[in-house]
Order: C-alpha cells, then structure tokens, then sequence
C-alpha cells in the first residue's frame, strides 16, 4: 500500500513505516495543484496544514482511505468531504499541545518586554535601553479565548506567573474554570473589557473568523497586547495593524497568518506579504507553535502509528467517527471481536440480512458501544464484498442495503463479564445468533455460533463443520487436513441437543487458508454436512 506525504515528518517515522512494508514517497514542496495531480494510486496521504484536503484532491483520488494530519488544526482539511468519499481522517491533537502553549507564553513575555523591538535594534547597532522600557505580567489580566487543550495550558502557566487568567469560551462547562482556577466570562465583551492580555485558541471556524476586529480592539484598553499562536484569521489583519500604528494595541504577536506563506522558500524567493510585517510592535514568527523536537517527535510517531493502524483495518480515533468513550485500547478488542462476528455471516450463510439486533451486556453496557457495532457491520459489508467500506461511511453504506439494526444494553450477564450478542434477521425468517467475548487483555472468542455452544478463540482462518453426531467424523476431518499438511491448531465440537444425531457442530482453527479441492475433500468425508471456510484475515 502506498502512503504520499506532502509535508515533512520526522525521517525515523518515514523509515519506520517503509519497515513495516509501505510504499512511501516524500512529495515535497510541490503545489496543490501538482499535489491533486499526484494522488492517484495512493492509499494514505500525509500532510500538515499546507495541503488542502478538499473536494478537488478527493475526488482524483481513486484508493485513498486514510489522510493523516500531522498536526493540531484541521481547517485544512474537509472532513465531510472525506466522510463522503469514505476516507479516514485523522490527526494528532494532543502531540503539540505543550509547544504551542509555550510558544503563546513567550509570545507574551516577547509584548510584555519588546524583547523583539530591542533585539532589532541592538542588531543595527541602537543600545538605547530607554527605548524599550517593558510592562511586567505579573499582577496583570490575561484573557484566554478558547479553553481547549492549548488554552488550558497558556492559562495554567500564565497563573504561575503571577496573571491573573480570566477565559471565555461558551462551550466549556463550569468546572473546568474552577479547576484551572480561571475566572469564566460569559461574554467575549466581559472578558475584553478587563483584559491587558489577549492570547487567541480556537480553532479556525466560521464563528471565530475575524472574531477579534476593530469594534472587539477598541472594547479593551488602551495598550492592550494581542497573541494569536493559534490560526491565522482569528484576528483580523488589517485592523490589528491599524491599532498597533495608533497605539490602541502596544504589541502584537503573531505565528500565523490569514493565508500562510510557502515555509520552504529560501529569503530571495520569497514573494509573501502581509500587513502585520510592516505594522510596528508585531513580532512574528513563521509557524513555530509545534516546532520543537518533543513535538515533532510526537506528532511524527502518532501520525505514522495511526496512518499505519488505518490502513491495516484497526480501529482508530478518527475526527469522522463517533468518539469513542473511555479508554480506545479497552474497546478495540470488542470491535475486533464484532467485525469477525460481521465477516462470519455471509461465509455461513447466504440469505440476505434485513435487520441486525445488537446486545451488549456486562461491564460494557454502561457505555456506548456504538463504535463496535460500527465494527460490526463493517465485517458484514466486507464479508459481502463491498468496496471501499470503512467506518466512515458504513452507516450509509448500510442504509442502502436497507439493513436496520438495533442496540440494546443490559448491565446484568450471566456467564461473562462482558457479552456481545448479535441477531441477524434474514430473509429466510430465520434469526441467527451469534455471541462473543473478550478474554482479558485482547482473545477474542466465540460463545455461541447461530445456537451451539462453544468457546473457541478466532484465529484468522476457522472451518465451521455441520456434521452428524457419530463417533469417527472428527477423526476424519483431522486426518484430511493432516494429508494436506494443514496444522490444527484449535479444536471445538458442540451438539444442540444429544439426541438429534445431525446436528453437530465442529469448529476448527487451522494455520494457513484452505484450498476449495481441500474443502470440496472435507464436505465428502462421511458424515460430515457442511463446510464453511472462514477467513477473518
Ligand atoms: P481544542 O479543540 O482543544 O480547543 C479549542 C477550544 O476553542 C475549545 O475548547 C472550544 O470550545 C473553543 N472554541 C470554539 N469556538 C469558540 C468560540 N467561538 N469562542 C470561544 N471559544 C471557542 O484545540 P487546541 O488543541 O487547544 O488548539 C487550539 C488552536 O491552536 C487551534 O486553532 C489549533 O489549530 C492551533 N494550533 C496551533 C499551533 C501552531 O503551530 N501555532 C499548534 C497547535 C495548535
Ligand atoms: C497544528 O495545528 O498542529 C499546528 O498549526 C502546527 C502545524 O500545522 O504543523
């Protein structure tokens, strides 16, 4: 499979993923039109926040099925549109928190002391000290727009410093002030009024555009200092300007512009401009909130693990998936677990299922579990051949087959701590059950197969053999894989009931996938009924 980054990413994490078998190709510096133009072929892409990943990139896109974002900030990328296409999208959000908070602090330190002012100078030969006579932050009002992740982080460091930290952002509950000790404005005009500090982190959105401008500048006070570390747009450019060369704003500092320039452009090539370059007292920086080695490391290990889970078919937290509650790596299993019990339907059965009936009981029920019954009929669809089905998109793909499902929870199971019952309703009328669980940490195993009882483990290949209740029939079976030199190496047997001697059921794990002449060997053995092949792989 191949993997197109269009951004860079730290080298180990390049290597790594050509080690684990990907075709990787490094596209860099290349344009959004020459990028469109490259996309065909490629089963994962990786960019930062250059690359769009809009409707014009996915739609040339022919076996795209995952985009990772190395990064934080996803206005790059058109998530519905990926929905859409049923591409994965995912980033890396907690993997440069911690530099871009610290980079917002001293851009706040930077306002508060010119320390940019005074370091031009000194570099043209002006010592003038007198000149850049600073403010301490100590004592003084910093207003946190946006409580997020990053502004959680600026606030708590602010605060050790001595600020006073007052934030607003509608969408936090309550507590989460209390506990950062930060006081809560209700409004954006609260916290404009008091603040000697505004340092920006939201994301991009059509509300937070331009959310800072000049009617929002001229609400606070005179020599109020302004930091956007977080998307370039949030304030507004030409207005910042303005009040930095009348002095309603006494400093400014900025790492991100509006429309961003090419970072790979050596200074003679260079042909950006932006009217916060030539305002005075604006200190910018080309950037830089996640570039440290901590969070280039970070973001390069996360994105390369999860592009890689992706794409070999494992769960991941993706920004077009319902999130997950509670701890991914406890669920996983389930949803490993629920795409088998998926992929055994159509391997066992052929009349079409019209309505899938999901139990979860157990320790399990107490949270949603809808992300495994995602998982679930993402086998379904795949054991039935359809293409391009992910989880993105299953819900749709599934409502076109008209299959309706339900999910229901029961905290009390008898057996197990945890049970994942699924009732597939055909066409024939018939409703077969299937029944699963996980054995701690991650073994996942079938308890019941549409009525027997068993326990078997899922290996990748299973043969499930409806057979008569007579001595002899096993002993047949083991010795037909044995010529074949085909290792068992599970073995489960199970009756409904004792005296209908036609009703056995024999499950049996081997090592390796089994040839049709060999499967066409095993339905002649004497006494046996039926054989299914299931391959989960
Ligand atoms: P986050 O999602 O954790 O937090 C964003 C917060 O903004 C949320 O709490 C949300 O409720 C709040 N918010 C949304 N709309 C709002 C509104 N209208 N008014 C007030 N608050 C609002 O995100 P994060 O990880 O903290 O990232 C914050 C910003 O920093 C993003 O824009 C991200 O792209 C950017 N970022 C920049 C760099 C950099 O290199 N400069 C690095 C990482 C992240
Ligand atoms: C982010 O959103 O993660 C940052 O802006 C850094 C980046 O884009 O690389």
């Amino acid at each position: 499979m191949k993997i197109l980054i269009t951004e860079s990413i730290a080298e180990e994490f390049v290597t790594s993923l050509r080690d684990q078998g990907f075709e990787v190709e490094e596209y860099l510096g290349h344009t959004q039109e020459e990028i469109e133009g490259h996309i065909k072929g490629c089963d994962a892409l990786i960019v930062r926040s250059a690359t769009k990943v809009n409707e014009a990139l996915l739609s040339n896109a022919d076996c795209l099925k995952v985009v990772g974002r190395a990064g934080t900030g996803i206005d790059n990328i058109d998530v519905p549109a990926c929905t859409e296409h049923g591409v994965i999208a995912l980033n890396t959000p907690t993997a440069n928190n911690m530099a871009a908070g610290e980079l917002a602090v001293a851009h706040a330190f930077a306002v508060f002391r010119n320390l940019c002012d005074a370091n031009n100078g000194v570099h043209s030969g002006d010592f003038r000290r007198g000149n850049w006579i600073g403010v301490e932050l100590e004592g003084k009002t910093a207003g946190v727009i946006g409580l997020g992740r990053i502004g959680s982080i600026v606030s708590r460091k602010l605060k050790g410093i001595g600020m006073n930290v007052v934030a607003y952002d509608p969408y936090v509950p309550s507590e989460k002030f209390e506990k950062l000790g930060v006081t809560r404005c209700e409004t954006l005009d609260d916290l404009l009024k008091v603040v000697d500090l505004i340092t920006m982190h939201t994301p991009k959105t059509k509300e937070t555009y331009n959310m800072i401008a000049k009617e929002q500048i001229y609400k606070c006070k005179r020599g109020v200092r302004i930091v956007n570390a977080a998307r370039g747009g949030l304030v507004n450019e030409q207005d910042l300007a303005d009040a930095l060369a009348e002095g309603q704003v006494a400093g400014a500092a900025i790492d991100v512009f509006d429309v961003e320039p090419s970072y790979n452009k050596k200074p003679g090539e260079q042909e950006f401009d932006n009217v916060l370059i030539h305002a005075p007292h604006c200190y910018i920086t080309p950037h830089l909130g996640a570039s440290t080695v901590e969070a280039t490391y970070n973001v390069g290990s996360q994105v390369a693990d999860l592009v890689a889970r992706a794409l070999n078919g494992e769960m991941v937290a993706a920004l077009n998936m319902p999130a997950i509650e509670g701890d991914i790596n406890a669920i996983r299993p389930y949803c490993n677990l629920a795409e088998k019990m998926g992929k055994m339907y159509y391997q066992t059965e052929k009349s079409p299922v019209k309505k899938i009936e999901v139990n979860y009981a157990g320790g399990i029920a107490s949270q949603s579990m809808e992300i495994v019954t995602m998982s679930l009929l993402v086998g379904l669809l795949k054991g039935m051949g359809v293409d391009g089905v992910s989880y993105v998109n299953i819900k749709e793909c599934v409502e076109e087959y008209g299959i309706t499902i339900s999910e229901t929870y029961d905290q009390k199971v008898k057996k197990y701590n945890n049970l994942v019952t699924v009732t597939f309703h055909n066409d024939d009328g018939k409703d077969l059950v299937l029944a699963g669980t996980v054995f701690e940490p991650d073994t996942e195993v079938l308890v019941s197969f549409y009525g027997y009882e068993m326990n078997c483990t899922l290996t990748d290949t299973v043969l499930a053999i409806k057979n008569d209740d007579v001595p002899g029939v096993i002993g047949k079976i083991a010795t037909t894989l044995g010529r074949h030199n085909i290792n068992i190496s599970s073995l489960h047997w199970a009756r409904k009931d004792k005296k209908d001697k036609s009703s056995a059921q024999a499950f049996v794990s081997v090592e390796q996938p089994v040839t049709e002449k060999i499967l066409k060997e095993l339905a002649s053995c004497e006494g046996v009924r039926l054989v299914s092949m299931i391959d989960f792989s």
